[in-house]
Protein backbone atom coordinates (compact mmCIF):
# COMPACT_ATOMS: atom_id res chain seq x y z
CA UNK A 1 0.00 0.00 0.00
CA UNK A 2 1.07 3.72 -0.93
CA UNK A 3 1.85 5.84 1.84
CA UNK A 4 -0.59 8.46 0.71
CA UNK A 5 -3.27 5.68 1.17
CA UNK A 6 -2.01 4.84 4.87
CA UNK A 7 -2.99 8.60 5.83
CA UNK A 8 -6.95 8.37 6.24
CA UNK A 9 -9.39 7.62 4.29
CA UNK A 10 -13.29 9.36 4.97
CA UNK A 11 -15.75 6.26 3.96
CA UNK A 12 -19.04 8.00 3.04
CA UNK A 13 -22.46 5.54 3.37
CA UNK A 14 -25.55 6.71 1.07
CA UNK A 15 -28.42 5.06 1.52
CA UNK A 16 -29.36 1.92 -0.40
CA UNK A 17 -29.05 -2.21 0.61
CA UNK A 18 -25.15 -2.26 -1.09
CA UNK A 19 -24.11 0.00 2.45
CA UNK A 20 -24.09 -3.55 4.24
CA UNK A 21 -20.72 -4.42 1.41
CA UNK A 22 -19.31 -1.28 3.14
CA UNK A 23 -19.40 -2.94 6.47
CA UNK A 24 -16.93 -5.60 4.51
CA UNK A 25 -14.92 -2.35 2.47
CA UNK A 26 -14.35 -0.81 6.03
CA UNK A 27 -13.19 -4.13 7.88
CA UNK A 28 -10.65 -4.67 4.52
CA UNK A 29 -9.69 -0.71 4.43
CA UNK A 30 -8.43 -1.26 8.41
CA UNK A 31 -6.77 -5.07 7.35
CA UNK A 32 -4.89 -2.65 5.06
CA UNK A 33 -3.43 -0.45 8.16
CA UNK A 34 -5.77 2.68 6.33
CA UNK A 35 -7.32 5.03 8.61
CA UNK A 36 -10.95 4.90 8.57
CA UNK A 37 -13.48 7.86 9.06
CA UNK A 38 -17.31 6.92 8.90
CA UNK A 39 -19.52 9.36 7.41
CA UNK A 40 -23.43 8.11 7.06
CA UNK A 41 -26.73 10.05 5.36
CA UNK A 42 -29.31 9.43 7.49
CA UNK A 43 -31.16 6.86 4.65
CA UNK A 44 -27.91 5.16 4.91
CA UNK A 45 -28.73 4.28 8.78
CA UNK A 46 -31.69 2.99 8.05
CA UNK A 47 -29.73 0.01 6.18
CA UNK A 48 -27.09 -0.39 8.34
CA UNK A 49 -26.35 0.92 12.41
CA UNK A 50 -23.40 3.20 12.90
CA UNK A 51 -23.09 0.82 15.55
CA UNK A 52 -21.46 -0.92 13.28
CA UNK A 53 -18.94 0.30 11.31
CA UNK A 54 -18.20 2.18 15.10
CA UNK A 55 -17.02 -1.54 16.06
CA UNK A 56 -15.36 -2.21 12.70
CA UNK A 57 -12.84 1.16 12.70
CA UNK A 58 -12.67 1.97 16.28
CA UNK A 59 -13.87 5.77 15.72
CA UNK A 60 -17.48 7.05 16.37
CA UNK A 61 -19.47 7.62 12.95
CA UNK A 62 -20.82 11.21 12.14
CA UNK A 63 -24.04 11.73 10.66
CA UNK A 64 -25.36 15.40 10.72
CA UNK A 65 -23.76 18.85 9.99
CA UNK A 66 -24.47 19.77 13.53
CA UNK A 67 -23.17 17.29 15.60
CA UNK A 68 -21.43 18.76 18.83
CA UNK A 69 -18.48 15.73 18.54
CA UNK A 70 -16.40 17.94 17.00
CA UNK A 71 -15.46 20.74 19.01
CA UNK A 72 -15.16 23.56 16.32
CA UNK A 73 -18.94 22.40 15.33
CA UNK A 74 -16.89 21.92 11.45
CA UNK A 75 -16.88 18.23 10.31
CA UNK A 76 -17.40 19.01 7.10
CA UNK A 77 -14.11 20.58 6.89
CA UNK A 78 -12.09 18.94 9.91
CA UNK A 79 -12.49 15.50 8.39
CA UNK A 80 -11.07 16.00 4.83
CA UNK A 81 -8.07 18.20 5.36
CA UNK A 82 -4.60 15.79 5.88
CA UNK A 83 -7.45 12.84 4.48
CA UNK A 84 -5.84 10.85 1.41
CA UNK A 85 -9.49 10.58 -0.01
CA UNK A 86 -13.30 10.73 0.46
CA UNK A 87 -14.63 7.28 -0.30
CA UNK A 88 -18.80 6.86 -1.23
CA UNK A 89 -19.49 3.93 -1.26
CA UNK A 90 -22.42 2.87 -1.96
CA UNK A 91 -23.11 6.36 -3.62
CA UNK A 92 -27.23 6.49 -4.81
CA UNK A 93 -28.24 7.66 -7.66
CA UNK A 94 -29.66 10.71 -5.52
CA UNK A 95 -26.00 11.56 -3.89
CA UNK A 96 -24.84 11.29 -7.45
CA UNK A 97 -26.85 14.23 -8.15
CA UNK A 98 -26.10 16.19 -5.48
CA UNK A 99 -22.60 15.81 -5.90
CA UNK A 100 -23.14 16.83 -9.85
CA UNK A 101 -24.81 19.62 -8.66
CA UNK A 102 -22.47 20.97 -5.89
CA UNK A 103 -25.60 20.74 -3.69
CA UNK A 104 -24.31 20.64 0.53
CA UNK A 105 -26.98 19.79 2.09
CA UNK A 106 -26.41 16.95 5.02
CA UNK A 107 -22.88 16.44 6.47
CA UNK A 108 -21.37 14.10 3.80
CA UNK A 109 -22.43 16.27 0.46
CA UNK A 110 -21.10 19.16 2.16
CA UNK A 111 -17.48 17.52 3.11
CA UNK A 112 -17.43 16.30 0.00
CA UNK A 113 -17.62 19.92 -1.23
CA UNK A 114 -15.35 21.36 0.74
CA UNK A 115 -12.92 18.80 0.51
CA UNK A 116 -9.16 19.56 -0.93
CA UNK A 117 -8.43 15.57 -1.41
CA UNK A 118 -9.40 13.27 -4.17
CA UNK A 119 -13.23 11.94 -4.52
CA UNK A 120 -14.22 8.29 -5.09
CA UNK A 121 -17.60 7.56 -5.36
CA UNK A 122 -18.96 3.95 -5.84
CA UNK A 123 -22.58 3.66 -7.50
CA UNK A 124 -25.02 1.25 -6.28
CA UNK A 125 -28.41 1.33 -8.31
CA UNK A 126 -31.77 -0.45 -9.49
CA UNK A 127 -30.35 -0.73 -13.55
CA UNK A 128 -33.30 1.36 -14.55
CA UNK A 129 -32.12 4.10 -12.29
CA UNK A 130 -28.29 3.76 -13.92
CA UNK A 131 -30.04 3.33 -17.44
CA UNK A 132 -31.75 6.66 -17.10
CA UNK A 133 -30.28 9.64 -18.97
CA UNK A 134 -30.23 12.00 -15.69
CA UNK A 135 -27.95 9.51 -14.00
CA UNK A 136 -26.09 9.10 -17.00
CA UNK A 137 -25.67 13.10 -17.27
CA UNK A 138 -24.60 13.40 -13.39
CA UNK A 139 -22.37 10.45 -13.35
CA UNK A 140 -20.75 12.40 -16.91
CA UNK A 141 -20.42 15.58 -15.07
CA UNK A 142 -18.61 13.94 -12.00
CA UNK A 143 -16.42 12.42 -14.47
CA UNK A 144 -15.85 16.23 -15.91
CA UNK A 145 -15.10 17.67 -12.18
CA UNK A 146 -12.17 14.84 -11.60
CA UNK A 147 -14.40 12.82 -9.54
CA UNK A 148 -13.03 8.71 -10.05
CA UNK A 149 -16.32 6.60 -10.71
CA UNK A 150 -15.76 2.89 -9.48
CA UNK A 151 -18.39 0.38 -11.01
CA UNK A 152 -21.24 -0.18 -11.18
CA UNK A 153 -20.90 -4.13 -12.13
CA UNK A 154 -23.44 -6.07 -13.64
CA UNK A 155 -25.35 -9.14 -12.06
CA UNK A 156 -28.73 -9.77 -9.76
CA UNK A 157 -29.79 -6.82 -8.04
CA UNK A 158 -31.33 -6.84 -4.33
CA UNK A 159 -35.04 -5.84 -5.76
CA UNK A 160 -34.67 -9.37 -8.46
CA UNK A 161 -33.75 -7.30 -11.45
CA UNK A 162 -30.14 -8.14 -13.51
CA UNK A 163 -28.15 -5.40 -15.28
CA UNK A 164 -25.54 -2.91 -14.43
CA UNK A 165 -26.25 -1.25 -10.63
CA UNK A 166 -24.20 -3.32 -8.48
CA UNK A 167 -21.83 -1.81 -5.99
CA UNK A 168 -18.09 -3.18 -7.14
CA UNK A 169 -17.56 -6.24 -4.67
CA UNK A 170 -15.16 -4.60 -1.79
CA UNK A 171 -11.92 -6.52 -2.58
CA UNK A 172 -12.24 -4.95 -5.78
CA UNK A 173 -13.24 -1.45 -4.89
CA UNK A 174 -10.44 -1.45 -2.39
CA UNK A 175 -8.26 -2.34 -5.44
CA UNK A 176 -9.65 0.49 -7.37
CA UNK A 177 -8.93 3.05 -4.29
CA UNK A 178 -5.24 1.55 -4.09
CA UNK A 179 -4.72 1.58 -7.62
CA UNK A 180 -5.96 5.50 -8.23
CA UNK A 181 -3.08 6.42 -5.92
CA UNK A 182 -0.52 4.52 -8.04
CA UNK A 183 2.10 6.24 -10.48
CA UNK A 184 0.70 6.23 -14.24
CA UNK A 185 4.45 4.40 -15.35
CA UNK A 186 2.79 2.61 -17.98
CA UNK A 187 0.38 5.55 -19.43
CA UNK A 188 -0.50 4.37 -23.00
CA UNK A 189 1.19 1.92 -23.52
CA UNK A 190 -0.48 -1.86 -23.99
CA UNK A 191 0.45 -4.45 -22.01
CA UNK A 192 -0.79 -8.30 -23.06
CA UNK A 193 -0.57 -11.16 -20.01
CA UNK A 194 -0.97 -14.42 -19.93
CA UNK A 195 -2.25 -16.01 -16.98
CA UNK A 196 -3.58 -19.35 -14.75
CA UNK A 197 -3.20 -22.74 -16.07
CA UNK A 198 -4.20 -24.33 -18.91
CA UNK A 199 -6.19 -27.57 -19.55
CA UNK A 200 -5.02 -30.67 -22.26
CA UNK A 201 -8.17 -32.64 -22.92
CA UNK A 202 -7.47 -36.32 -22.99
CA UNK A 203 -11.25 -37.06 -23.46
CA UNK A 204 -14.65 -35.41 -23.65
CA UNK A 205 -14.43 -35.00 -19.49
CA UNK A 206 -10.63 -35.07 -18.36
CA UNK A 207 -7.64 -33.50 -18.91
CA UNK A 208 -3.93 -32.69 -17.76
CA UNK A 209 -3.63 -28.96 -15.51
CA UNK A 210 -1.51 -27.79 -12.91
CA UNK A 211 -2.38 -25.79 -9.76
CA UNK A 212 -2.01 -22.34 -11.10
CA UNK A 213 -4.87 -20.18 -9.20
CA UNK A 214 -4.32 -17.59 -12.12
CA UNK A 215 -3.38 -15.01 -9.12
CA UNK A 216 -0.59 -13.89 -10.08
CA UNK A 217 -1.43 -13.09 -14.19
CA UNK A 218 -4.54 -11.24 -12.28
CA UNK A 219 -2.77 -9.47 -9.56
CA UNK A 220 -0.08 -8.29 -12.68
CA UNK A 221 -3.21 -7.11 -14.58
CA UNK A 222 -4.35 -5.21 -11.92
CA UNK A 223 -1.01 -4.05 -11.90
CA UNK A 224 -0.60 -3.12 -15.30
CA UNK A 225 -3.84 -1.17 -15.55
CA UNK A 226 -3.36 0.61 -12.06
CA UNK A 227 0.11 2.11 -13.72
CA UNK A 228 -2.06 3.42 -16.50
CA UNK A 229 -1.63 0.87 -19.40
CA UNK A 230 -4.50 -0.59 -21.62
CA UNK A 231 -4.66 -3.86 -20.49
CA UNK A 232 -5.43 -7.42 -22.40
CA UNK A 233 -5.40 -10.70 -20.32
CA UNK A 234 -5.60 -14.53 -21.84
CA UNK A 235 -6.32 -16.40 -19.00
CA UNK A 236 -6.49 -20.42 -18.37
CA UNK A 237 -9.38 -21.38 -16.86
CA UNK A 238 -9.59 -20.07 -13.21
CA UNK A 239 -12.42 -19.29 -10.52
CA UNK A 240 -11.42 -15.60 -10.39
CA UNK A 241 -13.07 -12.25 -11.42
CA UNK A 242 -11.07 -10.14 -13.86
CA UNK A 243 -10.23 -6.76 -13.05
CA UNK A 244 -12.97 -4.86 -14.93
CA UNK A 245 -11.12 -2.97 -16.89
CA UNK A 246 -9.31 -5.32 -18.55
CA UNK A 247 -9.89 -6.46 -21.74
CA UNK A 248 -10.37 -10.16 -20.98
CA UNK A 249 -9.47 -12.99 -23.39
CA UNK A 250 -10.15 -17.20 -22.51
CA UNK A 251 -8.39 -19.96 -23.45
CA UNK A 252 -8.37 -23.47 -22.04
CA UNK A 253 -5.33 -25.12 -24.16
CA UNK A 254 -2.07 -24.27 -25.17
CA UNK A 255 -3.07 -24.11 -28.41
CA UNK A 256 -5.57 -21.59 -27.73
CA UNK A 257 -3.72 -19.74 -25.67
CA UNK A 258 -0.81 -19.31 -28.52
CA UNK A 259 -3.65 -18.71 -31.02
CA UNK A 260 -4.79 -15.57 -29.04
CA UNK A 261 -1.47 -14.30 -28.39
CA UNK A 262 -0.78 -14.61 -32.14
CA UNK A 263 -4.16 -12.77 -33.01
CA UNK A 264 -3.56 -9.47 -30.26
CA UNK A 265 -0.06 -9.39 -30.28
CA UNK A 266 0.89 -7.22 -32.61
CA UNK A 267 -0.57 -4.28 -30.99
CA UNK A 268 1.39 -4.80 -28.05
CA UNK A 269 3.97 -2.93 -26.46
CA UNK A 270 4.93 -5.30 -23.02
CA UNK A 271 4.14 -9.05 -23.25
CA UNK A 272 4.27 -10.75 -19.76
CA UNK A 273 4.10 -14.43 -19.73
CA UNK A 274 2.14 -15.66 -16.38
CA UNK A 275 0.83 -18.58 -17.28
CA UNK A 276 1.86 -22.32 -16.27
CA UNK A 277 1.04 -23.46 -19.83
CA UNK A 278 1.40 -27.51 -20.16
CA UNK A 279 4.62 -28.32 -21.43
CA UNK A 280 2.73 -31.59 -23.42
CA UNK A 281 -0.54 -31.96 -24.82
CA UNK A 282 -2.68 -35.43 -25.21
CA UNK A 283 -2.25 -36.72 -28.93
CA UNK A 284 -5.29 -37.95 -30.35
CA UNK A 285 -7.86 -36.97 -27.16
CA UNK A 286 -11.05 -39.24 -27.23
CA UNK A 287 -14.10 -37.00 -28.12
CA UNK A 288 -15.79 -39.84 -25.60
CA UNK A 289 -15.66 -39.93 -22.31
CA UNK A 290 -13.18 -43.38 -22.02
CA UNK A 291 -14.60 -46.45 -20.73
CA UNK A 292 -12.59 -47.62 -17.36
CA UNK A 293 -11.55 -51.06 -17.54
CA UNK A 294 -8.73 -53.61 -16.11
CA UNK A 295 -5.96 -52.16 -18.69
CA UNK A 296 -3.39 -50.34 -18.41
CA UNK A 297 -3.99 -46.65 -20.12
CA UNK A 298 -0.98 -45.39 -22.30
CA UNK A 299 -1.27 -41.57 -23.56
CA UNK A 300 0.86 -40.07 -25.84
CA UNK A 301 2.43 -37.05 -25.08
CA UNK A 302 3.41 -34.10 -27.55
CA UNK A 303 5.23 -30.87 -26.71
CA UNK A 304 3.21 -27.66 -26.20
CA UNK A 305 4.49 -24.85 -28.51
CA UNK A 306 6.57 -22.87 -26.28
CA UNK A 307 3.72 -19.29 -26.31
CA UNK A 308 6.47 -17.08 -24.81
CA UNK A 309 9.71 -18.11 -27.07
CA UNK A 310 7.30 -17.53 -30.21
CA UNK A 311 6.80 -14.05 -29.31
CA UNK A 312 10.24 -13.31 -28.53
CA UNK A 313 11.58 -14.82 -31.77
CA UNK A 314 9.02 -12.80 -33.75
CA UNK A 315 10.45 -9.77 -36.52
CA UNK A 316 9.28 -7.04 -33.64
CA UNK A 317 8.67 -8.44 -30.51
CA UNK A 318 7.29 -6.49 -27.61
CA UNK A 319 9.38 -6.47 -24.38
CA UNK A 320 9.13 -10.11 -23.17
CA UNK A 321 8.99 -10.59 -19.61
CA UNK A 322 8.79 -14.23 -18.24
CA UNK A 323 7.61 -16.06 -15.61
CA UNK A 324 9.63 -19.60 -13.67
CA UNK A 325 8.79 -21.34 -11.13
CA UNK A 326 10.77 -23.89 -9.65
CA UNK A 327 11.13 -26.60 -6.93
CA UNK A 328 14.99 -26.11 -6.15
CA UNK A 329 17.76 -23.84 -6.86
CA UNK A 330 15.53 -20.88 -7.80
CA UNK A 331 18.31 -18.45 -9.01
CA UNK A 332 20.47 -20.96 -11.02
CA UNK A 333 17.42 -22.46 -13.04
CA UNK A 334 15.42 -19.01 -13.35
CA UNK A 335 18.88 -17.10 -15.38
CA UNK A 336 19.27 -20.07 -17.10
CA UNK A 337 15.71 -20.05 -18.32
CA UNK A 338 15.52 -16.09 -18.59
CA UNK A 339 19.05 -16.28 -21.09
CA UNK A 340 17.43 -19.49 -22.93
CA UNK A 341 14.16 -17.42 -23.66
CA UNK A 342 16.40 -14.14 -24.33
CA UNK A 343 14.84 -12.21 -21.75
CA UNK A 344 15.42 -8.73 -20.50
CA UNK A 345 13.69 -9.95 -17.44
CA UNK A 346 12.15 -12.67 -15.98
CA UNK A 347 10.54 -13.24 -12.26
CA UNK A 348 11.04 -15.96 -10.71
CA UNK A 349 9.06 -17.89 -7.63
CA UNK A 350 9.42 -21.03 -5.76
CA UNK A 351 6.75 -23.74 -6.49
CA UNK A 352 4.91 -22.69 -3.25
CA UNK A 353 3.42 -20.06 -4.67
CA UNK A 354 1.41 -21.96 -6.96
CA UNK A 355 -2.30 -21.23 -5.49
CA UNK A 356 -1.34 -19.10 -2.79
CA UNK A 357 -2.18 -15.26 -1.92
CA UNK A 358 1.48 -14.69 -1.23
CA UNK A 359 4.71 -15.17 -3.35
CA UNK A 360 8.58 -14.65 -2.66
CA UNK A 361 9.59 -13.10 -5.87
CA UNK A 362 12.81 -12.44 -7.58
CA UNK A 363 13.71 -10.04 -10.53
CA UNK A 364 16.06 -11.42 -12.61
CA UNK A 365 17.42 -8.97 -15.22
CA UNK A 366 21.09 -8.51 -16.82
CA UNK A 367 22.33 -6.37 -13.81
CA UNK A 368 21.43 -9.44 -11.61
CA UNK A 369 19.00 -10.68 -9.40
CA UNK A 370 16.70 -8.26 -7.07
CA UNK A 371 14.88 -10.41 -4.44
CA UNK A 372 11.67 -8.99 -3.23
CA UNK A 373 10.89 -9.53 0.84
CA UNK A 374 7.48 -12.41 0.96
CA UNK A 375 4.45 -10.35 0.59
CA UNK A 376 1.18 -10.49 -1.34
CA UNK A 377 1.04 -11.07 -4.98
CA UNK A 378 -0.80 -7.75 -5.80
CA UNK A 379 2.19 -6.30 -3.99
CA UNK A 380 4.87 -8.31 -6.04
CA UNK A 381 2.44 -7.58 -9.33
CA UNK A 382 3.29 -3.75 -8.59
CA UNK A 383 6.90 -3.96 -8.45
CA UNK A 384 7.20 -6.24 -11.10
CA UNK A 385 5.56 -3.17 -12.93
CA UNK A 386 7.71 -0.50 -11.57
CA UNK A 387 10.73 -2.86 -12.88
CA UNK A 388 9.00 -3.39 -16.35
CA UNK A 389 8.66 0.29 -16.31
CA UNK A 390 12.24 0.92 -15.43
CA UNK A 391 13.33 -1.22 -18.35
CA UNK A 392 11.14 -0.63 -21.09
CA UNK A 393 12.19 3.21 -20.56
CA UNK A 394 15.94 2.15 -21.51
CA UNK A 395 14.97 -0.40 -24.19
CA UNK A 396 17.20 0.43 -26.98
CA UNK A 397 15.19 1.83 -29.74
CA UNK A 398 14.14 -0.03 -33.20
CA UNK A 399 17.29 -0.97 -35.33
CA UNK A 400 19.49 -0.25 -32.73
O1 LIG B 1 -1.48 -18.74 -10.83
P1 LIG B 1 -0.91 -18.71 -9.43
O2 LIG B 1 -1.53 -19.78 -8.54
O3 LIG B 1 -0.95 -17.35 -8.81
O4 LIG B 1 0.63 -19.12 -9.55
C1 LIG B 1 1.49 -18.26 -10.24
C2 LIG B 1 2.63 -19.05 -10.93
C3 LIG B 1 3.49 -19.71 -9.87
C4 LIG B 1 2.08 -20.08 -11.89
C5 LIG B 1 3.46 -17.95 -11.71
O5 LIG B 1 3.99 -17.05 -10.78
C6 LIG B 1 4.59 -18.60 -12.51
O6 LIG B 1 5.67 -18.81 -12.00
N1 LIG B 1 4.33 -18.90 -13.82
C7 LIG B 1 5.29 -19.58 -14.71
C8 LIG B 1 5.24 -21.05 -14.44
C9 LIG B 1 6.43 -21.81 -15.08
O7 LIG B 1 7.19 -22.41 -14.44
O8 LIG B 1 6.53 -21.62 -16.33
P2 LIG B 1 7.61 -22.40 -17.27
O9 LIG B 1 8.92 -22.55 -16.63
O10 LIG B 1 6.94 -23.62 -17.78
O11 LIG B 1 7.72 -21.35 -18.41
C10 LIG B 1 8.58 -20.23 -18.38
C11 LIG B 1 7.90 -19.09 -19.12
O12 LIG B 1 7.53 -19.50 -20.45
C12 LIG B 1 6.63 -18.61 -18.47
O13 LIG B 1 6.58 -17.22 -18.65
C13 LIG B 1 5.52 -19.29 -19.27
O14 LIG B 1 4.30 -18.53 -19.28
C14 LIG B 1 6.14 -19.39 -20.65
N2 LIG B 1 5.70 -20.57 -21.41
C15 LIG B 1 6.03 -21.82 -20.99
C16 LIG B 1 5.64 -22.92 -21.75
C17 LIG B 1 4.92 -22.72 -22.94
N3 LIG B 1 4.53 -23.75 -23.68
N4 LIG B 1 4.60 -21.49 -23.31
C18 LIG B 1 4.99 -20.40 -22.58
O15 LIG B 1 4.68 -19.28 -22.93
Amino acid sequence: MSDTVKKRIVLGITGGIAAYKAAELARLMMKRGMDVQVVMTDSATRFVAPLTFQALTGKPVFTGLWDDRIDNGMAHVEFTRGAAAVVVAPASADFLAKLAQGRADDLLSTLCLARDCPLMVAPAMNRQMWDNPATKRNVAQLKRDGVAVFGPASGEQACGEEGFGRMVEPEELLADVEGYFQPKLLAGRKVLITAGPTFEAIDAVRGITNRSSGKMGYAVARAALDAGAEVTLISGPTCLAPPAAAKLVKAVSAQDMLTAVNDLVGETDIFIGVAAVADYYVLNPSEQKIKKDAHILTLELAPNPDILANVVNLPNPPFCVGFAAESESLFEFAEIKRHRKKLPLLAGNLVEAIDSDESELTLFDDEGAHPLPRGPKIQHARSLIAHIAKLYGRRPAAGE
